[in-house]
């Protein structure tokens, strides 16, 4: 997405600033932008590009003063131009923004009818006006800021600066991370604790829907709720490892949280928020408007080409054939004549996948990957690529790389069935907004960590547990099982619910947890039907479904685990995130090394 940072400092800033937004590049390079206050004035210097246009326009044009923000961009909304570069400002508030802002349409009209004028394309823009309008309404700039932030929706991280108050800086925080630095005597804010870290090792991490009001002396933390709150001070004296994992106790969790941010990421590549569609890079004559396609990656990514599958077949109704590519390269398939092939791989190194890939370019099929690391093997040989945008995958086990794969997946299957004339632009746009809610429904998702850290302790004493799905959720149950087995070492397999009554029911007994993936979606009560059956044998089910499944099946699970009500299209997205939950919390139960499970590695570059 983007990266944030903002000094309250003695000395001036610009120079720091900088220093900052180069350890935040990994987010994003589109463009970069400073802001200061020139004795009480905002002062900005922003360069479309690399952060090097920004080094040049400062040299060229130095910025004074001692307190400012920054920010290296992403674009979601609006081209990487100058003008849609951050930080955005009135004459009154400047500020960065990492995120989306989803209802910043009305937002925008109702400032403009309010009187306000806007310089760029951007969401992130309405907030300055937004604070502004308070500011003009007398409130303060506390006051100002918290009335705005309340009626943002989306997944939003925000630093705010303010005209002639030069010892107070804002920060709010939901859906994506910020940081608070603590100096001495200085005062920072960043998206993450590397952009502070150069200033200092005690680092506070704000949490979901915190608003942090920062002077030089101290920092004060309003929660979700408007109360003050309290947050730990971190002393971070373990070098960038440390600094690189946060508050967090494993890559993984960190990981795992970060999938809002993430998601948007990738998301908002693929997307025209403004006109909600999508929007692909060269495909290199990659046809989609083909009559099949073949979607094929191992494990995890496998899985993601399995959730493709439903959506390419539902939504653009193409012929699609997804397998393992261990399998695949072995098989000799034939091809469909209009065919194209996608790879769907995290380390774009795995030599079962790029096996594959080189043999169906051998037999002339456009090839596409969905790919994470750039430059790699994969990236490097498929004809076109689709970016993810998880940035490094640390913890061996997948997870913001999995839920970016299916981001990407998600914009493909509407491009497909844009190019077959399949989806009408009204179902195109009402597929991308569902597209555009899926960072905050995530965020909202992760909030269950409480109650699965109970269920996870039963689940830590089981021998196998079976996870069941139906339909696009067949390939969430499969991915559930795998990452409980890769990394608690638990025995755990995914079945298609339908298939319970063919042999995994002989199983069920009350030492054998059954886990369900559940949305109350046309096919719940199929589902209900498979959970009863495991009810009536004493299985124990643990369900994961949302406010009307937990109604429907109250009586027979043991445990619920809720997730936000969500459109089934994007239902596999914010369904990963209670499943990669489940295994880590049981992992850390179990204690084995979560990061690097035994036999495994992140990248398996042989066959
Ligand atoms: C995922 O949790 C596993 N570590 C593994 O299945 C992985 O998805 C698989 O090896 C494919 O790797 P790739 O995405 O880098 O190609």
């Amino acid at each position: 997405m983007c990266g944030i940072i903002g000094i309250l400092g003695s000395t001036p800033v610009a120079p720091r600033l900088v220093e900052a937004l180069k350890r935040l590049e990994y987010r994003g390079y589109d463009s970069a932008g400073v802001a200061a206050l020139e004795n009480g004035a905002i002062g900005r210097r922003r360069a479309a590009g690399k952060l090097a246009n920004l080094e040049t326009e400062l040299a060229a044009s130095p910025l004074p003063g001692v307190s400012g923000i920054g920010h290296t961009r992403w674009a979601t909304h609006g081209a990487p131009t100058t003008g849609n570069a951050h930080p955005h400002a009135t004459d009154k508030v400047a500020i960065v923004h990492n995120g989306i802002i989803e209802n910043f349409r009305p937002l925008r009209e109702e400032l403009i009818k309010a009187g306000h004028s806007f310089a760029s394309e951007t969401d992130s823009e309405v907030i300055a006006h937004l604070i502004t309008e308070y500011l003009n309404k007398g409130q303060s700039p506390e006051q100002a800021a918290i009335a705005a932030v309340r009626r943002l929706e989306g997944a939003f991280g925000i630093a705010v600066l303010f005209a002639g108050q030069d010892d107070i800086l804002i920060g709010a925080r939901k859906g994506s991370p910020l940081a608070v630095g603590i100096g001495d005597g200085e005062m920072y804010l960043g998206s993450d604790a590397i952009a502070v870290s150069p200033f200092t090792t005690r680092v506070m991490f704000l949490e979901e829907g915190d608003i942090a009001v920062l002077s030089r002396a101290k920092v004060k933390v309003l929660d979700a709720n408007g109360m003050v709150a309290e947050r730990q001070v971190h002393t971070f004296a373990g070098g960038a490892a440390a600094v690189e994992k946060g508050n967090f106790r494993h890559f993984m969790q960190k990981e795992i949280y970060e999938q809002s941010e993430t998601t948007a990421r990738t998301i908002t590549r693929y997307v025209n928020a403004n006109d909600e569609s999508v929007q692909m890079p060269d495909l290199d004559g990659v046809d989609l408007g083909a009559d099949s396609a073949i979607v094929i990656g191992c494990g995890t990514a496998h899985y993601a080409g399995r959730v493709a599958e439903y959506w390419m077949e539902q939504y653009a109704g193409i012929a699609v054939e997804t397998d393992i590519a261990s399998e695949f390269r072995y098989r000799k398939p034939a091809f469909a004549k209009k065919s194209f092939a996608v790879f769907v791989s995290q380390s774009g190194e795995t030599a079962d996948t790029l096996a594959a890939l080189r043999y169906c370019k051998e037999q002339g099929l456009k090839t596409l990957a969905v790919v994470n690391v750039p430059e790699s093997t994969i990236w490097r040989e498929a004809d076109a690529r689709l970016p993810t945008l998880a940035g490094p995958e640390i913890g061996v086990a997948s997870t913001k790389a999995f839920t970016a794969q299916l981001s990407a997946l998600a914009a493909l299957a509407i491009a497909v069935g844009r190019a077959r004339g399949t989806l009408s632009s009204q179902e195109e746009a009402r597929l991308v907004h569902a597209l555009m809610e899926t960072p905050r429904l995530i965020a909202d998702a992760l909030k269950v960590e409480p109650e699965i850290e109970v269920i996870a302790q039963e689940l830590a004493q089981a021998r196998d547990v079976l996870y069941l799905g139906r339909g696009v959720h067949y390939p969430i149950a499969l991915e559930g099982a795998l990452k409980l087995k890769e990394i608690s070492y638990i025995h755990a397999e995914g079945y298609a619910a339908g298939e319970l009554k063919h042999g995994p029911i002989a199983l069920i007994d009350e030492h054998t947890p059954v886990v369900v993936v559940a949305p109350h979606d046309a096919l719940f009560e199929k589902t209900l039907s498979n959970m009863q059956e495991v009810n009536a044998r004493g299985g124990k089910l643990i369900v994961i479904t949302d406010a009307a499944g937990a109604v429907a099946c109250a009586e027979i699970a043991q445990h619920i685990i809720m997730v936000p009500a969500c459109d089934p299209f994007v239902a596999p997205l914010v369904y990963s995130i209670p499943i990669q939950l489940l295994a880590y919390l049981t992992a850390v139960q179990k204690g084995t090394d979560v990061d690097q499970p035994r036999n495994l590695a992140k990248s398996v570059t042989v066959e």
